[in-house]
């Protein structure tokens, strides 16, 4: 993969798939820039990227919230002097498993401002600088979920179809100024890669083969990939 002295930030990058990302983009000299809410995890992925080599700078940061992400937006740039790639990866989606009409409306309040308004509030943040300086790749990570619509995980499918659509309408905006917004949207992905029923491939997916799809499309090789969802689901069998 491709990347000329590029920059990035991922959201959501002390664990599982954005830490993945973090360190696959570190390993081809990416500078990343990593948020997450969670401080303590947040400090040893940090540590665990400057030990590998790799250039990468961490920024506590709750997405659902407008004056952290504020914060944010400034630490960010006092940290880097732009941003080519932005991973809008921070997601909740294992909590509230459950029957829609058992649902509390204040999880789902929490859940879009997390999944939905945090993506679109941190791509407004980042954004004009990609557009003035006309390059950019963002990645946002669906699911799915809101693709087929996920039994028990009603208000979730709901976010992530969101956030799906919200890809394809902001890439026909951006696309002229050379800015592309892709979305992943991952299946069954964990540790390692047990068995799952969920897949014809019989496995769950890594946390790496997601970040090296996520990689692929944040590089220079991706150059004409914009406005589409992509699917790692080891060829999804049922929701
Ligand atoms: N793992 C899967 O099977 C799967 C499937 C479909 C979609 N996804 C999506 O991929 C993304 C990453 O999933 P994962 O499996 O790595 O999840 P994870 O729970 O392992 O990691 C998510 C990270 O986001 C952080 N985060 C949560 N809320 C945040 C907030 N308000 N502000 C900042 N950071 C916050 C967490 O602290 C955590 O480090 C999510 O958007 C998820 O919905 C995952």
């Amino acid at each position: 993969m491709r990347f000329d002295h590029r920059t990035a930030v991922v959201t959501g990058g002390a664990k599982g798939i954005g830490r993945a990302v973090a360190f696959e983009l570190g390993a081809h000299g990416v500078e990343v820039v990593v948020l997450d809410v969670e401080k303590e995890a947040l400090d040893k992925t940090g540590e665990e990227l400057k030990a590998a080599g790799y250039r990468a700078h961490t920024i506590v940061c709750d997405v659902a919230d407008r004056e952290s992400m504020d914060r944010a937006l400034n630490e960010i740039f006092a940290c880097v002097d732009k941003v080519d790639i932005l991973i809008n990866n921070a997601g909740i989606y294992r909590d509230n498993v459950m029957k829609f009409w058992l649902t509390d409306p204040d999880t789902w309040e929490r859940r879009w401002r997390i999944n939905v308004f945090g993506t679109m509030y941190m791509t407004r943040g980042i954004l004009p600088g990609m557009l003035e300086r006309r390059y950019g790749h963002i990645v946002n990570l669906g699911s799915v979920a809101g693709v087929y619509g996920n039994w028990d995980m009603v208000d979730y499918s709901a976010t992530k179809g969101a956030v799906i659509s919200f890809t394809k309408a902001l890439a026909k905006e951006t696309a002229p100024y050379n800015v592309l917004v892709t979305a992943v949207s991952p299946g069954s992905i964990g540790e390692g890669t047990g068995p799952s029923e969920l897949s014809f491939s019989g496995r769950h997916g890594s946390f790496e083969e997601c970040a090296e799809l996520i990689c692929f499309l944040a590089s220079d090789n991706a150059s004409y990939c914009s406005g589409q969802n992509y699917q790692v689901d080891g060829c999804r069998k049922r929701m």
